[in-house]
């Protein structure tokens, strides 16, 4: 059975994923760009040079490696400015019952996000405490979906991945789950989260025991 719970953060615990497609769609107006809905659900859980990647191939648009450095600074200000002033309130409905029924169980928490912002928001929002390892974009070289940030984490709390569970809102973030060989709960759609183990809207009435259904 599982030992350890491995959580993303934008979109799981907290709703950053709207600051992160505000702060791209004020970059894109750089390159009169404009970023879809549809086109943000790609970038969620990839890290932030491949998501510039990504976008200025949408829009066929190609910079020196210097314009692009200037991006993922002037997005990142952005994204700064942006959640500035977040606090406990912006966490997700039922994660703080969940993570602490987990707690009180005995399982191990950590973090596995691609964002190199994580420690800033876990801060802001008061969710620091509950865990036993952050693994987070300044951690790993490879964006999700490979499954380095997982791996890190399984390893890191002395765990094989199939005593490990991964709770994930991202396409990519599923995948890379899938491909650490870790068993995954998406958070959101099933439609958008079609590969995930089982999925779920949101926290709220989950239970720990609902671990060992899933
Ligand atoms: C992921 C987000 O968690 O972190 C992505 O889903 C984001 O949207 C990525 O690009 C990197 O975040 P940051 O904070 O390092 O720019
Ligand atoms: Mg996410």
């Amino acid at each position: 059975s599982y030992k350890a719970c491995l959580f993303d953060l934008d979109g799981v615990l907290v709703d950053t994923a709207i600051y992160h497609f505000q702060a791209w769609k004020m970059l894109g107006e750089n390159f009169n760009y404009q970023l879809t809905e549809e086109q943000n659900e790609q970038l969620k859980g990839v890290s932030r040079v491949e998501s510039l990647n990504r976008i200025l191939d949408w829009a066929s648009y190609s910079a020196t490696e210097e314009q692009k450095e200037a991006w993922l600074k002037e997005k990142n200000d952005n994204y700064l400015h942006l959640i500035s002033n977040m606090n406990p309130s912006e966490i997700l409905p039922g994660v703080v019952d969940f993570l602490g029924q987990i707690k009180a169980e005995g399982y191990k928490i950590a973090l596995g996000s691609a964002s190199k912002n994580a420690e800033i928001i876990l801060e802001k929002t008061g969710l620091m405490p509950w865990f036993d390892l952050i693994i987070d974009g300044n951690k790993v070289s490879k964006s999700k979906p490979d499954p380095e940030v997982f791996l890190k984490g399984a390893e890191g709390l002395g765990f094989s991945p199939a005593e490990c569970i991964v709770f994930e809102d991202a396409q990519a973030g599923v995948e890379a789950a899938i491909n650490g060989g870790m068993k995954v709960i998406g958070i959101g759609e099933a439609s958008v989260l079609s590969d995930a183990n089982k999925v779920i809207p949101n926290f709220i009435g989950i239970k720990s025991a609902d671990l060992l259904l899933f």
